[in-house]
């Protein structure tokens, strides 16, 4: 992982990232911390509703918590991302709520925010959502959506699996499907 890259561009950060699943023992410094948070609190969400909460777990005890529900690959930071159905924009048409995509898109801000501050991240979803509720208090009206894992990787690198993407051409179809 490189260092504060300044002027990178936007494609370039993009690509940069990659999931990380081994971390050094280095904290997240608290600037970098902030700057996580304050890439969360500029990201859009439906109608501007800002339905989500985000649980900061640094401790030796809260991470050892969070590690009873999700695996946490050694990171010194965690953060779980959690929404409130209840308080998300809903589209009229069927009732739609965005509760799921507006904690992804904070989510996916956080992580590229990480990757330009030189740290590693990796996005989980793959938790035991009760046993997150119990341990970190998370009231009814709000459900965890994701967690981003972030630390430091030195010398770790990307899981083949990274490389392999679909061509645009088979991503993309032009006017109809
Ligand atoms: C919504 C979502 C859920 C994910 N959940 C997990 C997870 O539970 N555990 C894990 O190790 N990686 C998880 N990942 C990471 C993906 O496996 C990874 O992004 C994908 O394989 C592409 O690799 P890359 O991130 O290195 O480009 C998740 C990613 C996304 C976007």
């Amino acid at each position: 992982m490189r260092e504060n890259i300044l002027n990178m561009d936007f494609l370039n950060l993009v690509a940069q990232r990659y999931s990380v699943r081994q971390y050094t023992d280095k904290k997240v410094e608290q600037d970098k911390l902030q700057k996580i948070l304050q890439a969360a609190q500029l990201a859009p969400t439906a109608c501007n509703n800002q339905p989500v909460k985000l649980i900061v777990v640094e401790s030796e005890a809260g991470l050892a918590k969070l590690g009873t529900a999700a695996k946490t690959y050694g990171a010194p930071l965690a953060i779980v991302v959690c929404a409130n159905d209840r308080a998300c924009w809903k589209r009229a048409a069927d009732q739609r709520s965005t509760a799921d995509i507006d904690a992804s898109i904070i989510t996916d801000h956080m992580m590229l925010a990480a990757t330009e501050l030189g740290l590693g991240s990796v996005w989980v979803c793959n938790f035991n959502c009760a046993t997150l509720v119990k341990e970190f208090n998370i009231p009814q009206e709000f459900e965890p959506v994701n967690l981003l894992i972030v630390g430091y990787a030195e010398g770790y690198e990307p899981n083949p699996r990274h490389f392999v993407r679909k061509c645009i051409d088979e991503l993309v179809v032009k006017e109809s499907f």
